[in-house]
């Protein structure tokens, strides 16, 4: 099968690139530690990702806590401290230097931590004091310990918590990053307080809708303050239902989610749709286009799809008129040159998922492109 729509280029408002075959962000937990300081080997890795005719269209790297207490999984990078800041611009100058474009997703996990990882020892904050049931790895043994119980934020805290989004946001830029996307998927903080089987806050931040996104969107707006929508983009799951989170009515909540975020101009939306595409939630058909509309109608730029596709699919979705561009997660871990794949129609590398969280260059900067005899 051809991909020509996959591989034509797109602008979304400050975001310009080669192709639709977009980079997920995928933390791989290789941040020089103590200090959680991005290194020479991430700079590689990114950098092997980049080429404009082999690489991603835009790289999205991988979630980056705002803060300290924004952590919760053991040598994921940061961006609140200079050291972390000029260790990110090595890794945006090799991707610069072969052609590429970078962006950073900023995070912050709420209550998906572990008091071992939080600044001194302290619960992870939260808009529920309900523990999350999901594992983390809290050393470099990257055995998995149970979650601990978050402590529920007060009101007073919250700008503080917007203003590291801002601030991060603004190391970022400095750090050389064409942009930031805000993750707010997967149930982590934001998405904490989006879904309404979480938040637990009274009003303003918590009950109605619109009170669940008073949160979400004052980080936004913060984020745009401080880089301009031009180049942010913002990640949701609205189907997910990872780490025991609920919504009770997701297309309303997204949707009206997507809507002020169209209206503040962002470059694009990035859903996970899935996944799994062998076990599609059936909402999804109905869910994802009112998403985009909202998004796309308000004046937000581009829809970016995620979970599962494969390149026929990504195809398909792009020339149906469902996606502008689609991110792909695991196929660019194992295939650097995941692009110029595409442009040959296969074959694709496997990814071993044993080497996904933590280690060296070994399953993280030893996948072979297309022209060169297997390494591994
Ligand atoms: C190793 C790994 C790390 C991931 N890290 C992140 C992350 O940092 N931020 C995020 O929003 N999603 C993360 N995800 C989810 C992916 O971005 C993506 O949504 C998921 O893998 C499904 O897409 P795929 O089927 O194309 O891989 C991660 C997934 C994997 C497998």
């Amino acid at each position: 099968m051809t991909h020509d729509h996959l591989l034509s280029p797109i602008t979304a408002a400050e975001l310009t690139a080669p192709n639709r075959v977009w980079m997920a962000p995928l933390t791989r937990s290789r941040a020089t530690m103590p200090g959680n300081i991005p290194n020479a080997l991430m700079a590689e890795y990114y950098a092997q990702r980049a080429d404009p005719r082999t690489g991603a269209g835009i790289i999205i790297a991988e979630a980056t806590p705002v803060s300290p207490q924004g952590h919760g999984y053991y040598a994921t990078p940061g961006i609140h401290t200079d050291a972390q800041e000029a260790g990110w611009k090595q890794v945006t100058d090799a991707v610069h230097a072969r052609g590429g474009k970078i962006v950073l997703q900023l995070w912050h996990v709420g209550r998906v931590s572990h008091h071992a990882l939080q600044p001194d020892n302290q619960p992870p904050v939260s808009p529920t004091d309900a523990t999350s049931q999901s594992k983390t790895y809290i050393d470099d043994t990257y055995e998995r310990h149970p979650n601990t119980p978050p402590r529920k934020l007060d009101p007073a805290e919250l700008p503080a918590i917007a203003e590291d989004f801002a601030n991060a946001a603004s190391r970022a830029i400095r750090a050389g990053f064409d942009g930031v996307e805000i993750h707010g998927a997967n149930t982590y903080l934001l998405d904490q307080f989006t879904r309404d089987g979480m938040n637990k806050m009274d009003p303003p931040w918590g009950g109605s809708t619109e009170n669940r996104l008073r949160f979400p969107l004052l980080v936004a707006h913060s984020v745009v303050d401080a880089v301009g929508a031009g180049r942010v983009g913002y990640r949701i799951s609205p189907l997910s239902e990872h780490h025991d989170a609920i919504d009770s009515d997701p297309k309303s909540t997204f949707t009206a989610l997507a809507a002020v975020l169209g209206k503040l101009g962002l470059a694009y939306l990035h859903a996970v749709e899935t996944w799994d595409r062998s076990k599609i939630d059936p909402r999804l058909k109905t869910v994802i286009p009112a998403i985009a509309d909202a998004f796309k109608s308000a004046g937000g730029h581009a829809y970016v799809a995620n979970g599962d596709y494969t390149p026929d699919q990504a195809e398909q979705a792009i020339a149906s008129g469902w996606a502008d561009a689609v991110a792909f997660g695991k196929l660019w871990i194992s295939n650097p040159d995941l692009t110029e794949r595409i442009r040959r129609d296969g074959p694709y590398n496997e990814w071993n998922s044993d080497t996904f969280y933590g280690g060296g260059a070994r399953g993280y900067t030893d996948y072979p492109t297309i022209d060169q005899p297997a390494l591994r």
